[in-house]
């Protein structure tokens, strides 16, 4: 895999969507893609390292910057936007996850400045991160090399002019072979180590400055004309107490550049060896999933402190806040490719349970409710107000933390998708029944008996959140029906295979009265009205005025001013809602009831949230729309390459990363499974000529090509895996190939 995205002009503009494209990241440490030489307002993110915000209650902090450098040749500053360029080129390798800078500048002496550059945020090694860089100058003269830790860093708020800071500075020390500063949150949670030093050889006049915006290297030297002359950042930032960055820098350094590249090389060679995506016919598709793939990877956690966020490690949109968008957009890609990671993100859920307990009790119900944002300390972190201006007079209220009750369904969801494709029953029993018993609890309690009706649930958002205080959603609804079933089932289960399974019914003291209560509920559980097979969104949807919109348009701003302002009243909705509940429900739906909503609802839908098209694209794949479904999965493939909401410096679209390859595993692959076996309908779009991939399954690493009129399975690793394809059943062994084609005349 030779996957190079090469950035060819400079637009000072244009430098914070660079910096989310370009990010480089290893779970724990992010860091933007501006370039180095150039000041920007974003410094460092470290994973779970979150302070107290107003409005936004936690927010993941800006940490310092640590990969800025500043270069001075003759007193002029080398740097694209000020001097003339001559050549300038970004390229993001993201099979090494590495990136290079290559500048040629004209600076206004006349001299000509080479300036090359490579960074990488070290895949093994959590905490360090490494800037190699040359410079050389058409004339003889006198280089100056900057190399700062940057800590008067600033959150920006719900404007960018107002800035909130986050650290105060505890330390700021020049040692003999580094420099060293120690910052911690206002909030008192974290401490923030960084050493850093910059290596080069030959006669070098070495000093340091240390001032209010932090501490750094000074380095001179008196150049040669068409001399290159090298340099190395090493940087190490730690996040916890028991962590000496000095220590590990110079461990590091001791290791030297070389050594350290390779060992990066070699994680991600091993990351691609089972992530890579080939998708034979379409180098475009195949380029576009990769890079989102990567972007995911480098976004995953290394524990399970914190989940994967919104925008990941990449900038500050949504405050760093985890969402559904893991437990049901991103979850799936890791439980099947890296286990462990979703293990990590589940288990995320699981330390923060006591949390969700609490939120419950305070909004008046039993068992655990999840909050709709989730930050470091697992309680409700949605604003409840964003003031619109600067005087705090105008404001726009947000009800999601309130009433978007179905996070918690979506919870127990990703609980039993996981355990359901990987077999961990040691998860499970000891941590995923656990939350499936009190979120069900939290069902049983939030709803109400209703005479006529049956059990409704009141005041809430569903996934569209265009309408607020609804009743009765109907994704709502059908999760919690979904979430109380599951409780059942894995009551029955606890009490038959005793273990784990019963200490944890027993833990949360679930009894057989309490159960049966989950079964009645779930069963008389109100459903909205359909009409024509069509199910209402929620109670009163279809009294709304109706409005149309064109399936391959995306967001609000293609709205007449009347419409938008007032989305409300119309049958518009933000995102795939009915529809998401279709695909995720899927064995409870028919085709014919699937396509019968879809093309209702697909012309009443802005995908306003980047969480629609995914959904959306699966379904089409499913009911034979390939075209639409196609067009989805390549706007999803380069919602951030291309900017196509707008909001890309906000950082990366995550959810949207792992909706595209949902789109391609189970939409255009087909690729299912209900726990004991996989299934595989190959419905790939025209142009493909193949896919291959693999995945874990019950910890059995399958190989697969897929065409639409044959499949071969190899199992790699671990045990015998049941699959059917085009109507047949094989048992696949490890070691061996089995192929199924479409003709049974072909059959091997
Ligand atoms: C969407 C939510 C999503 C959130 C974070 C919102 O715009 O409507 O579904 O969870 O963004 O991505």
């Amino acid at each position: 895999m030779k996957y190079r995205f090469a950035f060819k002009r400079y637009n000072s503009r244009e430098e914070s969507i660079y910096g989310t494209i370009l990010t480089l990241g290893n779970g724990h440490i992010g860091i933007r893609g501006e370039l180095e030489l150039e000041p920007t307002i974003y410094g460092t993110t470290i994973a779970g390292v979150y302070d107290y915000a107003p409005y936004f209650y936690r927010e993941i902090v800006n940490a310092p910057r640590i990969i800025g450098i500043q270069a001075f040749f003759n007193g002029e500053p080398v740097s694209p936007s000020t001097q003339k360029i001559l050549k300038y080129e970004r390229e993001l390798d993201i099979e090494n996850a590495l990136l290079k800078t290559s500048l040629l500048l004209e600076m206004h002496s006349g001299a000509r400045v080479d300036y090359e550059s490579v960074r990488i945020v070290h895949g093994r090694r959590k905490n360090v991160v490494i800037l190699k860089f040359s410079i050389r100058a058409s004339e003889d003269g006198i280089l100056t090399i900057i190399s700062p830790i940057k800590t008067d860093v600033a959150n920006p708020s719900y404007r960018e002019e107002i800035l909130i800071k986050h650290v105060k500075v505890e330390k700021l020390e020049a040692l003999e072979d580094c420099i060293h500063a120690e910052v911690r949150t206002l909030d008192g949670r974290y401490r923030i180590g960084i050493a850093s030093s910059l290596v080069s050889h030959g006669d070098v006049k070495r000093s340091f400055f240390k001032n209010d915006e932090g501490i750094g290297d000074i380095l001179t030297i008196n150049v040669k004309k068409d001399r290159t002359y090298h340099f190395v950042k090493y940087i190490v930032l730690t996040s916890s107490e028991d962590e000496d960055a000095v220590k590990e820098l110079l461990e590091i350094r001791e290791i030297g550049f070389d050594k350290l590249l390779k060992e990066h090389s070699d994680h991600w060679k091993e990351i691609w060896k089972i992530a890579k995506i080939e998708i034979e016919g379409d180098e475009k598709a195949e380029k576009g999933l990769n890079f989102s793939l990567f972007h995911l990877i480098q976004s995953a956690p290394v524990d399970d402190k914190i989940s994967l966020t919104a925008r990941g490690i990449h900038g500050f949109g949504y405050r760093g806040h985890v969402f559904w968008d893991t437990d049901i957009y991103a979850l799936p890609f890791f439980m099947a490719v890296f286990p462990q990671k979703a293990r990590n993100m589940l288990k995320y859920r699981y330390n923060n349970l006591n949390q969700a307990r609490e939120n419950a009790k305070q909004n008046g119900y039993k068992g655990a409710q999840f909050p709709w944002e989730s930050a470091d300390d697992g309680y409700e972190a949605t604003p409840r107000l964003v003031p619109l201006d600067m005087l705090g007079k105008d404001f726009v209220e947000i009800y999601t933390g309130e009433e978007e009750h179905h996070i918690t369904a979506d919870v127990a969801y990703a609980m039993e998708l996981y355990y359901r494709f990987t077999g961990d029953e040691e998860f499970m029993s000891k941590y995923g029944v656990e939350v499936i018993f009190e979120t069900a609890r939290f069902w049983a309690s939030r709803v109400k008996y209703k005479e006529g009706k049956g059990y409704v649930i009141e005041r809430v958002i569903g996934p569209d959140e265009y309408h607020e205080h609804v009743n009765n959603s109907f994704f709502t609804n059908l999760m919690a029906k979904y979430n109380l079933l599951l409780a059942l089932k894995y009551f029955r289960k606890a009490r038959e295979n005793g273990g784990e399974w019963l200490k944890s019914l027993e833990r949360v003291h679930v009894t057989q009265e309490e159960a049966e209560k989950w079964l009645e509920i779930a069963e008389n559980i109100y459903i909205p009205r359909q009409i024509n097979g069509v199910f209402e969104e929620f109670d009163g949807y279809f009294d709304l005025e109706d409005y149309r919109v064109d399936p391959k348009g995306l967001g609000e701003n293609r709205l007449p001013r009347r419409v938008k302002e007032n989305l409300k009243a119309t049958q518009l909705i933000k995102q795939a809602d009915v529809i998401a509940t279709q695909y995720l429900l899927k064995e409870r739906f028919d085709m014919n009831s699937i396509k019968k909503n879809f093309d209702y609802y697909i012309l009443r839908t802005t995908h306003a949230s980047s969480l629609s098209m995914p959904t959306y694209a699966i379904t089409a794949a499913r009911i034979g729309y390939e075209d639409l479904a196609y067009d989805y999965f390549m706007k999803c493939a380069y919602i951030d390459l291309h900017n196509l909401y707008g909001n890309t410096q906000d950082g990366f679209h995550l959810a949207t990363a792992g909706g595209l390859w949902q789109i391609l595993f189970s939409g255009f692959c087909g690729i299912e499974s209900d726990g004991s076996s996989i299934k595989i309908s190959p419905r790939l779009p025209k142009m493909w000529k193949s896919v291959r991939l693999k995945f874990l399954f019950r910890g059995a690493l399958l190989s697969l090509e897929i065409k639409n009129d044959e499949v071969k399975v190899k199992v790699l690793d671990g045990g015998d895996v049941m699959i059917e394809v085009f109507g047949k059943s094989k048992l696949c062994s490890p070691n061996s190939c089995v192929a199924f084609f479409k003709e049974e005349s072909k059959e091997e």
